[in-house]
């Protein structure tokens, strides 16, 4: 009888050494401690022990992390850090080792990304350490789930390049490895197109209320060094273009898209808008050609065509609207469906995989189109059982531009406010009971809606220390996840997540939860 009473007390003395001695965030799945530590106070090697080119990459980035820590790396001493691409391959694609022996750190990964996300583990132990001994363990980690994403509206304010790369620095630093890019809505269109060039003329810039201007956008150029900036991190960037909602800005630029003659003004208000795109050859033609341009900058595999909030009134009550349904008896409310389908035909043949918001469920999509469940899980959880693959992203955990705080000055905006220990709870797989439909989890993703975010110290603001929270929501698993022992790990790498002279530094345990 007392049996399991030492084996509960020695499990929580494990868990006990192992929240105090790994001040690692995401919190690796699997670590074993040994006696002794890697000493480096004087000097260590750095090595590649087996790679390829991508591994000459990533151990440029352990050379420059250890230059700014003022590491002394020399050509030859008995403390030395080895990159081990695994030739026979047995770990999975994200999954690392990292085994840390008083002489010898090495990194092994079957991949350049299972590479690059020991390093990781790796800079945060250095980080934590003031000592410049980091104690020997022996960790051995891969993700919860595959697609651990961030999203970014640069629509209704647009952010440039550079926050674009803080954001993504402090994505890989956090193991979350799809950046989601909002790149079009009502209030702003930000990529640049050699076709159709009003986009960016028109399209990009709206007149605010006090009659200031607003705007910007992504030339071709910064949009291939973005692209290739996430790859050095090992994140797939999926742009969205947002249709048939949410183009007002399109419409603005290109009146003949709309379901009316009329020209208007690019929004400087937010909420659902009725200007949408009416289907046509040339409206059709006009998506193609934006589809061929936007696959030709992003060599990722997955394409977010929007796909929420469509009213369909304008569809109902304008001419056009009327014209096409008549001419290919169709009713307006199978335009929704007629526009995903054609998405998806485009897209499929480039290769590319198509996401769409929760909404498109709606619209009885192919079996390979990709749910993004976003007002709660319920469509997320429905289209699992369909068998199609599914992001969760219910607002109510997911969405940073909320409140973190209840008594926060958006108080009346939002619906809800979203404390960082309820950001901490979100697990995927919540409610999905069959075991069929939980593999279709491909993962979770936070949003950022920037309706109220208007500059960079507030995006910051919004986003820590939630996004810590989530990458742990999504990379450890759900059994190894506890809040009080995530706290503690937050506190110990206070500002490693950006870097201080760009941005003001975090407080990273602002808020307090509400009892
Ligand atoms: C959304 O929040 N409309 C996806």
């Amino acid at each position: 009888m007392k049996k399991p009473f030492f084996v509960l007390i020695f499990l929580c003395a494990f868990c006990i050494i192992r929240a105090q001695q790994t001040p690692v965030l995401p919190l690796p799945n699997d670590i074993i401690r040994s006696t002794g530590a890697f000493d480096y106070s004087k000097e260590m090697e750095v090595k590649i022990m087996r790679g390829d080119e991508g591994t000459k990459q990533v151990n440029k980035q352990l050379l420059a992390f250890l230059s700014a820590k003022k590491v002394n790396v020399i050509s030859s001493s008995p403390n030395t850090v080895y990159l081990n691409l695994q030739k026979e391959k047995t770990l999975t694609t994200e999954a690392y080792e990292l085994n840390i022996t008083p002489h010898q750190i090495t990194i092994t990964g079957a991949t350049n990304a299972g590479l690059f996300y020991g390093m990781q583990t790796l800079f945060q132990l250095m980080n934590a350490d003031t000592s410049k001994q980091i104690a020997c363990m022996q960790i051995k980690d891969a993700p919860a789930f595959a697609y651990r994403g961030m999203h970014l509206d640069v629509s209704r304010h647009f952010f440039g390049p550079d926050v674009i790369k803080q954001y993504l620095d402090v994505m890989g630093k956090l193991k979350l490895n799809y950046f989601h890019w909002h790149l079009t809505d009502d209030q702003g269109w930000r990529m640049e197109s050699k076709k159709y060039p009003r986009l960016t003329e028109k399209g990009a810039w709206r007149t605010e209320k006090d009659g200031s201007r607003h705007g910007g956008y992504y030339t071709q150029e910064e949009i291939k060094e973005i692209v290739q900036y996430a790859k050095e991190r090992f994140i797939t960037i999926i742009p969205e273009i947002d249709i048939p909602g949410h183009s007002s800005a399109i419409i603005a630029a290109y009146p003949e898209f709309g379901c009316y003659p009329d020209s208007i003004q690019v929004p400087n208000t937010f909420g659902i808008k009725e200007n949408i795109l009416c289907p046509s050859d040339a409206t059709f033609r006009f998506l193609a050609d934006i589809l061929e341009e936007t696959t030709n900058l992003f060599p990722g595999r997955y394409f977010h065509i929007g796909g929420d909030e469509v009213p369909t009134k304008q569809w109902e009550q304008s001419e056009r609207g009327k014209t096409y349904a008549a001419a290919h008896n169709l009713k307006p409310d199978a335009f929704h469906a007629l526009f995903i389908e054609r998405m998806q035909e485009t897209l499929s043949s480039k290769n590319k995989d198509l996401i769409g918001w929760g909404e498109i469920l709606e619209t009885s999509p192919a079996k390979e189109i990709t749910i993004m469940s976003w007002r709660n899980t319920k469509a997320g959880t429905e289209a699992a059982e369909k068998g199609h693959r599914v992001i969760m992203t219910p607002r109510t955990f997911c969405y940073f531009d909320y409140p973190q705080d209840w008594d926060d000055e958006k108080k009346g905006i939002y619906m809800t406010y979203l404390p960082l220990d309820k950001a901490y709870s979100f697990n995927p797989l919540d409610k999905i009971k069959s075991k069929e439909a939980q593999k279709k989890i491909w993962g979770g993703q936070a949003c950022v809606w920037t309706e109220f975010i208007e500059d960079t110290e507030t995006l910051q603001y919004q986003i820590f220390p939630r996004i810590v929270a989530m990458s742990e929501s999504l990379w450890t698993n759900n059994s190894g996840k506890n809040y009080a022992d995530f706290e503690k790990r937050l506190k110990s790498q206070k500002n490693y997540f950006v870097k201080e002279k760009e941005l003001p530094p975090v407080d990273l345990i602002r808020f307090k939860p509400k009892k």
